[in-house]
């Protein structure tokens, strides 16, 4: 398995650019289900979940070209015939994200078998609000040997109240309610950029949806949608990665192809912790050459402070003078990155869904094990301010949802390679040879 080598100590510095959304692209590519036209895709990261749902696709029927050379951001999906409405445990045990074909499989085939996802490192996760938002569509769905089987001759439109906001349950719901007969409405959805970004895909697919963004969104039915290309948005999460990686290490960070308004949560965090920024309308520029302040966050749902950037923000808080208390609300079990952070030499005491951080406190290098995408990203920063070289294992995980995070993180000055790749000596600073 591969392992990241980390030397610390370096700012960076220079220009990053971001790739396409991960959790934007994920529900797109399902969204392709939805017709027998090609649909075509741009701004595609190259990570792991999307090769992970090209096969899973592929496994149905569906032809899924990614492209290569100067296309290879792009994919052009085209579902015309889909033999097999099947998503096997083997591919959703390894991205539960798979889930997302279920609403687009039963609306466009009547039928749909997917495994259920079982459960993950951060929680349970389960996905009953999917099956009771399709059953209200009208779907009939049992679940047998670990598998939901779901069928409909045609869903049927209903007013759907989610009882706890979901995101990938209003993109699964959304995406079905576009072929039901008659109109959807649901309320207290999710209203993250990735489900704007995927009711504006749908749209251009011929579907007719209104409120995207906001906690109510109808949706009027349509017989059938017809093909469409789309860019997909910028990946948020890895922009708040980097951000971070330019607080964190002092530097004079670039992060370019961006959204800043994606990211309002965080960049108001690190306004009140110091953090000196500049923004553009599609670039962020962090100049960390101030002391961090500690702060207090609370993870919400959008427009709140995100979870997926709360282990980054850990590693900063062990950074910043004073002491800062961690509340996750959203995940019951992803604070696994702290005891990480421990062992390289933070302060951070865990209690129940709070993780209290102490700092400053200088971080040593250490073995660290990564357990799951974000929390791998946060050792990665803790490891670059951290003093000597830091083995993180476990590293396929951060492939997920990381486009050649390390290539990235080495073009603005990072120390930072794969196991088995060997590490050129860093010259000597500048002042030691004066
Ligand atoms: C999406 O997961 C993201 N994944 C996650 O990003 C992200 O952490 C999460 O939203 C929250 O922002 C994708 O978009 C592919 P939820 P999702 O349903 O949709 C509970 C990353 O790092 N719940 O909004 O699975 C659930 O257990 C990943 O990129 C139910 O109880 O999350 C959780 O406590 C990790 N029943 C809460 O709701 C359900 O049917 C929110 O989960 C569904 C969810």
């Amino acid at each position: 398995m591969d392992k990241f080598v980390i030397r610390g100590g370096n700012p960076l510095l220079g220009t990053i650019r971001v790739s396409g959304a991960k959790n934007a692209a994920l529900p797109a590519m399902a969204a392709a289900l939805l017709t027998d036209e090609p649909v075509i895709l741009e701004n595609i990261p190259q990570v792991r979940d999307i090769e992970t749902t090209r096969n899973l696709l592929a496994a149905m029927g569906a032809e899924v070209e990614l492209g290569y050379a100067r296309a290879h951001h792009r994919t052009t999906i085209c579902c015309r015939t889909l033999a097999a409405p099947e998503a096997s445990y083997e591919l959703v045990k390894t991205m539960r994200a798979s889930t997302l074909v279920l609403g687009p499989l039963v609306a466009r085939c009547g039928t749909a078998r997917v495994s259920l996802p079982g459960g993950c490192a951060i929680g349970a996760r389960p996905i009953d609000l999917h099956i009771k938002g399709l059953e209200q569509l009208g779907a009939t769905i049992t679940q047998d040997h670990g598998y939901v089987e779901a069928s409909a001759r045609r869903l049927r439109g209903a007013e759907i109240v989610f009882d706890k906001i979901t995101v990938t349950g209003t993109e699964d719901l959304l995406m079905a309610a576009t072929l039901a007969e008659g109109e959807t409405v649901m309320q207290n959805c999710a209203r993250e950029p990735e489900v704007v970004d995927l009711a504006d895909l749908l749209n251009k697919m011929g579907a007719h949806i209104e409120g995207a963004g906001t906690s109510t969104i109808r949706i009027r039915g349509v017989e059938k949608l017809h093909g469409a290309k789309h860019r997909i948005i910028p990946d948020r999460v890895e922009a708040a990665t980097f951000i971070i990686a330019g607080a964190l290490t002092a530097g004079d960070l670039n992060i370019s192809g961006c959204d800043p308004q994606h990211l309002g949560a965080l960049l108001q965090k690190l306004g009140e912790v110091g953090v000196k920024i500049k923004q553009t309308t599609d670039s962020i520029r962090v100049m960390g050459d101030s002391p961090c302040k500690a702060a207090d966050i609370v993870t919400e749902e959008y427009p709140g402070f995100p979870t997926d950037m709360q282990a980054q923000y850990m590693a900063l808080a062990t950074q910043s003078d004073g002491t800062s208390v961690i509340t996750e609300n959203i995940f019951e079990n992803r604070f696994m990155h702290a005891q990480e952070m421990v062992r390289m030499g933070a302060n951070i005491k865990i209690e129940g869904r709070r993780a209290v951080v102490r700092g400053k406190t200088p971080l040593g290098s250490a073995a660290v094990l990564a357990s799951d995408l974000r929390a791998s990203a946060s050792l990665v920063l803790a490891a670059l301010v951290a003093d000597g070289e830091t083995i993180i294992d476990r590293v396929y995980h951060i492939d997920r949802g990381y486009e050649n995070i390390e290539e990235k993180l080495r073009g603005v000055g990072a120390q930072i390679g794969r196991i088995g790749e060997i590490l050129p000596k860093r010259a000597a600073a500048p002042s030691a040879r004066a």
